[in-house]
């Protein structure tokens, strides 16, 4: 992988354009989380000590090509600005003449932001023009957005056709710890996995039983599998039609000889905001449904960690924002953190949820590696190939 410290590249006074992922959560203008801005802080530094012309391109929401006021920008380079304490200019106007003139005038060792990237018509078409456009802004290209390698878009994409591009350190490291559990597994290895919705995690299941030792079925996905399988699961959330789907997972696991394992026992209620009572999985009632896991299964979980090398969480075990459904998650990322601190596992965990839990509980920094990447970290997990990381290990 080239990235900016592999290679020999002279940055002093030279533009780099610098692809970064702030699509960060924000409520009445403010940033709610701001764990994507402090990750590619060590590139920045890096390019600034080197006394490169740092031009950082990012995008937030989705404006479709148009400007869109509550989608700039503008309050997240102050953001970045305090935390890096050092000046950001902010350079409003979408990419024509006077902004090129403007990006030709910044000085060595500092940094300008552009606007919203998607505001520009051609980003998510990836339109040839604009990424010619884009490339004519720099003379160097680096992607530290691992979690945007997944869209085929001029600043991801397009635009290393016609410059030289290199990866950033958050991406690299992303990469590298993504290839623990993909390809240069320690093994045993293991993998949670939970959400409401098998279907929609099918084809990660479908690309690592061929790898894993086992698969550990938690959260509403469980719900699906337990019914499909013979149990009563209530009025638990579960999806209907999964049989083949089911099968296909079941068929596959035995050719590849990794395990399948699912709740043996659960905390049910009547409804979300009742108070939980453990039972087994063959004592589940009609009017009850299925809200987190039970301490057995807790110790089956816990047990086979400890047999692991490499762990891979996604996907919450329960409802973990009512506190009497959350032992479950918290169990597993308590288990999970004890062995990585001790150096004992090579964990990685990511996903929307899964962060959000791993916020909630202070466990961020327990893992080896955390993903704040979504949809990008998923496809990377599904075996799919990122068109960001293809363009740039194709680019001399
Ligand atoms: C993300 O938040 O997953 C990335 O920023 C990509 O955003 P998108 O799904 O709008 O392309």
């Amino acid at each position: 992988m080239k990235n900016i410290l592999n290679q020999d590249i002279i940055f002093k006074g030279k533009k780099v354009l610098l692809r970064v992922d702030l699509n960060v959560p924000m409520k009445n203008g403010s940033i709610t989380e701001t764990s994507r801005i402090k990750k590619i802080i060590p590139t920045i530094k890096e390019l600034l000590a080197k006394k490169a012309k740092v031009i950082i391109i990012s995008h937030i929401g989705r404006p479709k090509g148009k400007f869109v006021e509550a989608m700039s920008l503008e309050p997240i380079s102050r953001k970045l600005a305090s935390l890096l304490n050092t000046d950001v200019s902010f350079n409003k106007k979408i990419i024509n003449d006077i902004a090129i003139s403007e990006i030709n005038n910044i000085e060595n060792g500092s940094i300008m932001m552009l606007e919203n990237i998607r505001f520009n018509q051609g980003e998510e078409t990836n339109d040839i023009e604009f990424s010619k456009k884009l490339s004519n802004l720099g003379d160097i290209y680096v992607n530290d957005a691992f979690s945007c390698s997944h869209r085929a878009h001029a600043s991801v994409e397009g635009v290393t056709k016609y410059i030289p591009s290199y990866f950033g350190l958050q991406i690299t490291q992303e990469i590298h710890a993504l290839k623990k559990i993909t390809s240069e597994i320690k093994k045993p290895v293991s993998l949670i996995i939970g959400g409401s919705k098998i279907s929609t995690k099918i084809n990660i299941i479908n690309n690592l039983v061929k790898k894993f030792s086992n698969i550990i079925i938690v959260g509403g996905m469980a719900n699906t599998m337990l019914k499909h399988t013979g149990s009563n699961i209530g009025k638990s959330i579960c999806e209907n039609d999964c049989g083949t789907l089911i099968k296909q997972i079941l068929d596959i696991s035995k050719k590849f000889n990794c395990k399948i394992i699912c709740p043996i026992d659960v905390v049910v209620s009547k409804d979300f905001e009742g108070l939980g009572k453990n039972k087994d999985i063959t004592e589940i009632n009609d009017d009850e449904m299925i809200l987190d896991i039970g301490p057995k299964t807790i110790s089956l979980i816990k047990k086979i960690i400890n047999q692991s090398n490499t762990v891979l969480w996604n996907g919450p075990a329960g409802y973990f924002e009512n506190p009497n459904f959350q032992t479950g998650t918290k169990e597993i990322l308590e288990i999970i953190s004890q062995k990585s601190i001790k150096d004992k596992i090579f964990s990685v965990a990511g996903g929307g949820e899964t962060v959000a839990a791993i916020n909630k509980f202070k466990k961020f920094d327990s893992f080896t590696f955390v993903s704040t990447a979504g949809g990008a970290f998923l496809e990377y997990l599904e075996g799919k190939t990122l068109p960001g990381i293809k363009a740039l290990n194709q680019n001399v």
